[in-house]
Protein backbone atom coordinates (compact mmCIF):
# COMPACT_ATOMS: atom_id res chain seq x y z
CA UNK A 1 0.00 0.00 0.00
CA UNK A 2 1.01 3.59 -0.94
CA UNK A 3 -0.28 6.89 -0.15
CA UNK A 4 1.69 8.34 -2.54
CA UNK A 5 -0.84 9.48 -4.89
CA UNK A 6 -2.70 11.13 -2.19
CA UNK A 7 -2.51 15.18 -1.76
CA UNK A 8 -5.40 15.93 0.60
CA UNK A 9 -6.55 14.76 4.19
CA UNK A 10 -9.74 15.82 5.42
CA UNK A 11 -8.97 16.93 8.95
CA UNK A 12 -11.39 18.42 11.64
CA UNK A 13 -13.61 20.21 8.48
CA UNK A 14 -11.15 21.52 6.12
CA UNK A 15 -9.08 19.58 3.00
CA UNK A 16 -5.50 20.12 4.04
CA UNK A 17 -1.93 19.20 2.75
CA UNK A 18 -1.25 15.12 3.74
CA UNK A 19 1.84 16.43 4.97
CA UNK A 20 0.27 18.81 7.17
CA UNK A 21 -2.50 16.59 8.53
CA UNK A 22 -0.22 15.77 12.05
CA UNK A 23 -0.68 14.83 15.77
CA UNK A 24 1.34 15.46 18.85
CA UNK A 25 2.84 12.31 20.47
CA UNK A 26 0.54 12.41 23.11
CA UNK A 27 -2.66 12.12 21.79
CA UNK A 28 -4.56 9.20 23.54
CA UNK A 29 -5.55 7.42 20.86
CA UNK A 30 -2.22 6.51 19.98
CA UNK A 31 -0.93 5.08 23.58
CA UNK A 32 -4.59 3.77 24.19
CA UNK A 33 -6.55 2.86 20.61
CA UNK A 34 -9.29 5.15 22.15
CA UNK A 35 -10.87 5.88 18.36
CA UNK A 36 -13.19 4.37 16.33
CA UNK A 37 -12.48 3.93 12.26
CA UNK A 38 -14.94 2.97 8.95
CA UNK A 39 -13.33 2.07 5.55
CA UNK A 40 -14.74 2.35 2.29
CA UNK A 41 -14.52 1.64 -0.74
CA UNK A 42 -14.96 4.04 -4.28
CA UNK A 43 -15.48 2.14 -7.29
CA UNK A 44 -15.46 3.58 -11.09
CA UNK A 45 -18.36 3.76 -12.80
CA UNK A 46 -19.65 5.23 -16.27
CA UNK A 47 -21.17 8.13 -14.16
CA UNK A 48 -18.18 8.68 -12.57
CA UNK A 49 -16.57 7.67 -8.86
CA UNK A 50 -18.95 6.26 -6.46
CA UNK A 51 -19.43 5.06 -2.88
CA UNK A 52 -20.43 1.55 -1.80
CA UNK A 53 -23.04 2.30 0.56
CA UNK A 54 -21.79 5.46 1.68
CA UNK A 55 -24.68 6.00 4.37
CA UNK A 56 -24.05 2.69 6.34
CA UNK A 57 -20.73 3.08 7.01
CA UNK A 58 -21.14 6.77 8.19
CA UNK A 59 -23.63 5.22 10.41
CA UNK A 60 -21.75 3.03 11.64
CA UNK A 61 -19.15 5.31 12.41
CA UNK A 62 -21.59 7.25 14.68
CA UNK A 63 -22.51 3.49 16.24
CA UNK A 64 -19.08 2.70 16.96
CA UNK A 65 -17.90 6.24 18.07
CA UNK A 66 -21.72 6.05 20.49
CA UNK A 67 -20.40 2.79 22.15
CA UNK A 68 -17.22 4.29 23.26
CA UNK A 69 -19.17 7.86 23.88
CA UNK A 70 -17.33 9.64 21.76
CA UNK A 71 -18.99 12.47 20.27
CA UNK A 72 -18.62 13.05 16.42
CA UNK A 73 -18.75 16.74 16.08
CA UNK A 74 -20.23 16.71 12.28
CA UNK A 75 -23.48 14.95 10.97
CA UNK A 76 -23.80 12.28 9.19
CA UNK A 77 -24.62 14.13 6.11
CA UNK A 78 -21.71 16.87 6.93
CA UNK A 79 -19.34 13.33 6.93
CA UNK A 80 -20.66 11.73 3.92
CA UNK A 81 -20.37 15.15 1.87
CA UNK A 82 -16.89 14.87 3.34
CA UNK A 83 -15.71 11.26 1.92
CA UNK A 84 -17.00 12.91 -1.13
CA UNK A 85 -15.01 15.95 -0.88
CA UNK A 86 -12.24 14.27 0.12
CA UNK A 87 -11.96 11.73 -2.79
CA UNK A 88 -13.27 14.62 -5.07
CA UNK A 89 -9.91 17.07 -4.43
CA UNK A 90 -7.70 14.36 -4.76
CA UNK A 91 -9.26 13.49 -8.31
CA UNK A 92 -9.67 9.63 -7.50
CA UNK A 93 -11.60 7.55 -10.21
CA UNK A 94 -11.62 4.67 -7.23
CA UNK A 95 -10.01 4.69 -3.88
CA UNK A 96 -9.71 3.56 -0.30
CA UNK A 97 -11.41 6.16 2.10
CA UNK A 98 -10.76 5.71 5.81
CA UNK A 99 -12.72 8.17 8.21
CA UNK A 100 -11.09 8.33 11.53
CA UNK A 101 -12.56 9.90 14.76
CA UNK A 102 -10.22 9.61 18.00
CA UNK A 103 -9.05 10.91 21.11
CA UNK A 104 -6.08 13.56 20.37
CA UNK A 105 -3.41 15.09 22.72
CA UNK A 106 -4.99 16.78 26.04
CA UNK A 107 -4.24 13.90 28.95
CA UNK A 108 -2.95 10.43 29.11
CA UNK A 109 -5.19 9.27 31.74
CA UNK A 110 -7.20 6.28 30.85
CA UNK A 111 -10.23 8.93 31.19
CA UNK A 112 -10.08 10.86 27.98
CA UNK A 113 -12.46 13.71 29.34
CA UNK A 114 -9.97 15.97 28.79
CA UNK A 115 -8.38 15.30 25.33
CA UNK A 116 -10.27 17.01 22.09
CA UNK A 117 -11.83 14.44 19.48
CA UNK A 118 -10.38 14.47 16.18
CA UNK A 119 -11.93 13.86 12.64
CA UNK A 120 -10.24 12.58 10.14
CA UNK A 121 -10.59 11.41 6.41
CA UNK A 122 -7.83 9.84 4.37
CA UNK A 123 -8.17 8.05 0.90
CA UNK A 124 -5.84 6.51 -1.07
CA UNK A 125 -5.95 3.79 -3.93
CA UNK A 126 -5.94 0.38 -2.77
CA UNK A 127 -5.85 -2.70 -4.80
CA UNK A 128 -7.27 -6.09 -4.13
CA UNK A 129 -6.40 -6.48 -0.45
CA UNK A 130 -5.64 -9.93 -0.43
CA UNK A 131 -3.24 -9.71 -3.55
CA UNK A 132 -5.41 -9.78 -7.20
CA UNK A 133 -4.33 -13.35 -7.46
CA UNK A 134 -6.25 -14.23 -4.24
CA UNK A 135 -8.94 -12.14 -5.08
CA UNK A 136 -9.10 -14.46 -8.73
CA UNK A 137 -7.66 -17.61 -7.44
CA UNK A 138 -8.11 -18.11 -3.55
CA UNK A 139 -6.31 -17.24 -0.58
CA UNK A 140 -4.86 -19.42 1.30
CA UNK A 141 -5.51 -19.27 4.90
CA UNK A 142 -4.77 -20.54 8.32
CA UNK A 143 -6.63 -20.48 11.74
CA UNK A 144 -5.12 -18.37 14.14
CA UNK A 145 -3.80 -19.28 17.30
CA UNK A 146 -5.14 -16.48 18.91
CA UNK A 147 -8.71 -16.59 19.76
CA UNK A 148 -10.89 -13.39 18.42
CA UNK A 149 -12.08 -11.26 21.14
CA UNK A 150 -15.44 -11.54 23.04
CA UNK A 151 -17.99 -9.19 22.48
CA UNK A 152 -18.32 -8.98 26.21
CA UNK A 153 -14.51 -7.80 26.26
CA UNK A 154 -15.23 -5.61 23.69
CA UNK A 155 -18.07 -5.02 21.89
CA UNK A 156 -16.67 -6.64 18.54
CA UNK A 157 -19.64 -4.71 16.09
CA UNK A 158 -18.19 -1.51 17.05
CA UNK A 159 -15.10 -1.09 14.83
CA UNK A 160 -12.61 0.62 17.64
CA UNK A 161 -8.80 1.04 16.64
CA UNK A 162 -7.35 -0.97 19.78
CA UNK A 163 -9.36 -3.63 18.78
CA UNK A 164 -7.22 -4.56 15.73
CA UNK A 165 -4.03 -5.35 17.80
CA UNK A 166 -6.06 -8.40 18.23
CA UNK A 167 -6.04 -8.79 14.32
CA UNK A 168 -2.53 -7.74 14.19
CA UNK A 169 -1.43 -10.89 16.05
CA UNK A 170 -2.78 -13.32 13.88
CA UNK A 171 -1.85 -11.63 10.64
CA UNK A 172 1.67 -11.76 11.60
CA UNK A 173 1.20 -15.57 12.71
CA UNK A 174 0.07 -15.97 9.20
CA UNK A 175 2.25 -14.25 7.56
CA UNK A 176 5.23 -16.08 9.46
CA UNK A 177 3.23 -19.17 8.43
CA UNK A 178 3.68 -18.37 4.55
CA UNK A 179 -0.51 -17.33 4.85
CA UNK A 180 -2.47 -14.77 3.22
CA UNK A 181 -4.67 -14.46 6.19
CA UNK A 182 -5.86 -15.51 9.03
CA UNK A 183 -9.24 -16.73 10.45
CA UNK A 184 -9.74 -16.28 14.58
CA UNK A 185 -11.85 -18.43 15.95
CA UNK A 186 -14.68 -17.34 18.64
CA UNK A 187 -14.45 -18.01 22.44
CA UNK A 188 -16.03 -21.02 22.18
CA UNK A 189 -13.90 -22.50 19.42
CA UNK A 190 -16.67 -21.17 16.57
CA UNK A 191 -15.23 -19.81 13.36
CA UNK A 192 -15.80 -16.12 14.08
CA UNK A 193 -13.86 -14.04 11.13
CA UNK A 194 -10.74 -13.18 9.42
CA UNK A 195 -8.38 -10.51 10.86
CA UNK A 196 -10.52 -8.05 8.68
CA UNK A 197 -13.35 -10.19 7.10
CA UNK A 198 -15.99 -11.82 7.47
CA UNK A 199 -16.79 -15.85 6.78
CA UNK A 200 -18.70 -17.74 4.52
CA UNK A 201 -19.11 -21.57 3.70
CA UNK A 202 -21.23 -22.88 0.97
CA UNK A 203 -22.50 -26.48 1.52
CA UNK A 204 -25.09 -28.33 -0.70
CA UNK A 205 -26.02 -25.24 -2.62
CA UNK A 206 -26.66 -23.27 0.88
CA UNK A 207 -24.77 -20.20 1.82
CA UNK A 208 -23.84 -19.71 5.45
CA UNK A 209 -22.47 -17.43 7.41
CA UNK A 210 -22.23 -16.59 11.31
CA UNK A 211 -23.68 -13.12 13.30
CA UNK A 212 -22.64 -11.24 16.11
CA UNK A 213 -22.93 -14.04 18.44
CA UNK A 214 -19.69 -15.88 17.31
CA UNK A 215 -17.76 -12.02 18.01
CA UNK A 216 -17.97 -10.30 14.59
CA UNK A 217 -17.87 -7.04 13.16
CA UNK A 218 -21.31 -7.11 11.16
CA UNK A 219 -19.87 -6.59 7.55
CA UNK A 220 -21.24 -3.93 5.10
CA UNK A 221 -20.07 -6.33 2.22
CA UNK A 222 -21.40 -9.63 4.28
CA UNK A 223 -25.06 -7.95 4.20
CA UNK A 224 -24.79 -7.27 0.21
CA UNK A 225 -23.22 -10.84 0.18
CA UNK A 226 -26.24 -12.02 1.63
CA UNK A 227 -28.82 -9.88 -0.85
CA UNK A 228 -27.08 -10.98 -3.68
CA UNK A 229 -27.18 -14.98 -3.01
CA UNK A 230 -30.75 -14.19 -1.81
CA UNK A 231 -31.67 -12.75 -5.01
CA UNK A 232 -29.87 -15.15 -6.98
CA UNK A 233 -32.53 -17.73 -5.19
CA UNK A 234 -29.55 -19.22 -3.05
CA UNK A 235 -30.92 -20.59 0.58
CA UNK A 236 -28.99 -17.89 3.13
CA UNK A 237 -28.56 -18.94 6.76
CA UNK A 238 -27.25 -17.85 9.60
CA UNK A 239 -25.88 -19.22 12.47
CA UNK A 240 -22.03 -20.82 14.06
CA UNK A 241 -19.85 -21.83 11.90
CA UNK A 242 -17.88 -24.65 13.07
CA UNK A 243 -14.06 -25.60 12.34
CA UNK A 244 -15.24 -28.70 10.53
CA UNK A 245 -17.93 -26.88 8.82
CA UNK A 246 -15.11 -24.83 7.04
CA UNK A 247 -12.99 -28.19 6.26
CA UNK A 248 -16.14 -29.67 5.00
CA UNK A 249 -17.29 -27.01 3.06
CA UNK A 250 -18.02 -27.24 -1.29
CA UNK A 251 -17.03 -23.67 -1.32
CA UNK A 252 -15.69 -20.85 1.45
CA UNK A 253 -14.95 -16.93 1.18
CA UNK A 254 -14.50 -13.92 3.23
CA UNK A 255 -15.60 -10.47 2.27
CA UNK A 256 -14.75 -7.79 3.76
CA UNK A 257 -14.65 -3.70 1.82
CA UNK A 258 -10.75 -4.59 1.52
CA UNK A 259 -11.01 -8.14 0.60
CA UNK A 260 -14.29 -7.62 -1.31
CA UNK A 261 -15.28 -11.22 -1.94
CA UNK A 262 -12.25 -13.31 -1.88
CA UNK A 263 -12.69 -17.37 -2.46
CA UNK A 264 -10.77 -19.26 0.57
CA UNK A 265 -8.74 -21.92 -1.62
CA UNK A 266 -7.16 -23.73 1.62
CA UNK A 267 -7.29 -23.57 4.84
CA UNK A 268 -4.25 -25.14 6.76
CA UNK A 269 -3.27 -26.69 3.62
CA UNK A 270 -6.55 -28.41 3.13
CA UNK A 271 -7.88 -27.84 -0.03
CA UNK A 272 -11.59 -26.82 0.45
CA UNK A 273 -14.21 -28.05 -2.15
CA UNK A 274 -13.29 -28.70 -5.76
CA UNK A 275 -14.56 -25.87 -7.35
CA UNK A 276 -15.59 -21.65 -6.47
CA UNK A 277 -18.53 -21.73 -8.57
CA UNK A 278 -21.09 -20.23 -5.78
CA UNK A 279 -18.58 -17.95 -4.77
CA UNK A 280 -17.54 -16.84 -8.80
CA UNK A 281 -21.59 -16.26 -9.67
CA UNK A 282 -21.67 -14.05 -6.28
CA UNK A 283 -18.56 -12.59 -6.76
CA UNK A 284 -19.68 -11.68 -10.31
CA UNK A 285 -22.62 -10.15 -9.46
CA UNK A 286 -21.50 -7.98 -6.72
CA UNK A 287 -18.52 -6.79 -8.59
CA UNK A 288 -21.29 -5.73 -11.32
CA UNK A 289 -23.03 -4.11 -8.23
CA UNK A 290 -20.01 -1.65 -7.53
CA UNK A 291 -19.14 -0.74 -10.62
CA UNK A 292 -22.75 0.62 -11.55
CA UNK A 293 -23.76 -1.94 -13.82
CA UNK A 294 -26.91 -3.34 -12.15
CA UNK A 295 -29.68 -1.14 -11.50
CA UNK A 296 -30.96 -3.23 -8.68
CA UNK A 297 -28.21 -2.52 -6.56
CA UNK A 298 -27.92 1.14 -7.95
CA UNK A 299 -29.01 2.49 -4.54
CA UNK A 300 -26.15 0.95 -3.24
CA UNK A 301 -23.53 3.71 -4.70
CA UNK A 302 -23.67 7.62 -3.80
CA UNK A 303 -22.03 9.32 -6.68
CA UNK A 304 -19.15 11.28 -5.13
CA UNK A 305 -20.35 14.42 -8.09
CA UNK A 306 -24.00 14.31 -7.40
CA UNK A 307 -25.97 15.53 -10.75
CA UNK A 308 -27.33 18.86 -10.16
CA UNK A 309 -30.54 18.06 -10.15
CA UNK A 310 -30.29 15.83 -6.84
CA UNK A 311 -27.88 18.23 -5.04
C1 LIG B 1 -12.79 -7.57 11.77
C2 LIG B 1 -13.56 -7.29 10.52
N1 LIG B 1 -14.57 -8.10 10.19
C3 LIG B 1 -15.29 -7.89 9.08
C4 LIG B 1 -15.03 -6.83 8.22
C5 LIG B 1 -15.86 -6.62 7.02
O1 LIG B 1 -16.68 -5.48 7.18
P1 LIG B 1 -17.14 -4.61 5.96
O2 LIG B 1 -17.70 -5.53 4.94
O3 LIG B 1 -18.16 -3.70 6.51
O4 LIG B 1 -15.92 -3.91 5.46
C6 LIG B 1 -13.98 -5.96 8.53
C7 LIG B 1 -13.68 -4.83 7.69
O5 LIG B 1 -14.06 -3.74 7.98
C8 LIG B 1 -13.24 -6.19 9.71
O6 LIG B 1 -12.23 -5.39 10.03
Amino acid sequence: MSFDKTEWVWMNGRLIRWGKATLHVSAHALHYGSGVFEGLRCYETDDGPAVFRLGEHVKRFFYSAAVYGIDIPYTQEELEEAVCETILRNGFASCYIRPICFYGSGSLSLNPRNCPVETVILAWPWGAYLGDEGLQSGVRVTVSSWTKFHSRMMPTTAKACGGYINSILAVREAARGGYDEAILLDAEGNIAEGAGENIFIIRDGKIVTNDERSSILLGITRDAVMQIAADLGYEVEVRPIRINDLYLADEAFMTGTAAEVTPIREVDGVTIGKSARVTGRIKKVFFNAVAGRDEKYKDWLRLVEQPAAVR
